[in-house]
């Protein structure tokens, strides 16, 4: 696999524009979130910015060509598990541009205080899986018919090992 030079940070208010035609063509193809199209810039709003903990861009030679949001997964008392949520661009996968947005998130995520992380809707057919078992997630539940008859996994992870 060849790496693309991505530079990662946390977006700023002049970055979501970019993010939500990004997202939209996420949306558009049905891949890999459960939004329905098309897709409303309230939506975006409320989705990845409104209840977001950090935004994170990835940009090449300043095209955006992925993000990350990661926020808390619930209120209260388990408010210190968090959310993430990350795609990359059809053009630039298989690039390592993912893993790399995954590895900034748990950094990001425990320097935000989160002790845990959980993905609440991992379909079935995600290519994605692979990788998160690799950086240290587990399987830890199915519901079934998630997502027009797809079922879709839980995975969840501890931060306690993760340097921030
Ligand atoms: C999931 C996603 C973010 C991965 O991004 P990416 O930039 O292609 O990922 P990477 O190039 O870093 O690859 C990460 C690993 O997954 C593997 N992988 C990526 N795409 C794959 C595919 N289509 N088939 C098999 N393996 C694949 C890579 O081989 C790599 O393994 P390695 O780290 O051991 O070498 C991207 O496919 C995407 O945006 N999908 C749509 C949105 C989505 O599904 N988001 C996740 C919701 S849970």
């Amino acid at each position: 696999m060849w790496a693309v030079p991505v530079e990662i940070r946390l977006a700023s208010d002049s970055d979501h524009h970019d993010l939500f035609e990004a997202f939209e063509r996420i949306v558009n193809a049905l891949d890999g979130f459960p939004h329905a199209p098309p897709l409303t810039r309230a939506e975006f709003n409320e989705y990845w910015i409104a209840h977001s903990s950090a935004v994170s861009i990835a940009r090449f030679n300043g095209h955006l060509v992925g993000a990350s949001y990661i926020k808390p997964n619930f209120v209260g008392r388990a408010a210190h598990i968090a959310n993430a949520g990350y795609f990359v661009l059809g053009p630039y996968r298989g690039t390592g541009v993912g893993r790399s947005l995954v590895e900034h998130s748990l950094k990001e995520a425990r320097r935000l205080g989160f002790d845990a992380m959980l993905f609440n809707l991992v379909f079935e057919s995600n290519p994605a899986r692979a990788m998160y078992r690799k950086l240290g997630f587990e399987e830890i539940g199915r519901i079934p018919s998630a997502v027009n008859g797809e079922d879709a996994l839980i995975y969840w992870r501890s931060l306690e090992d993760v340097e921030p």
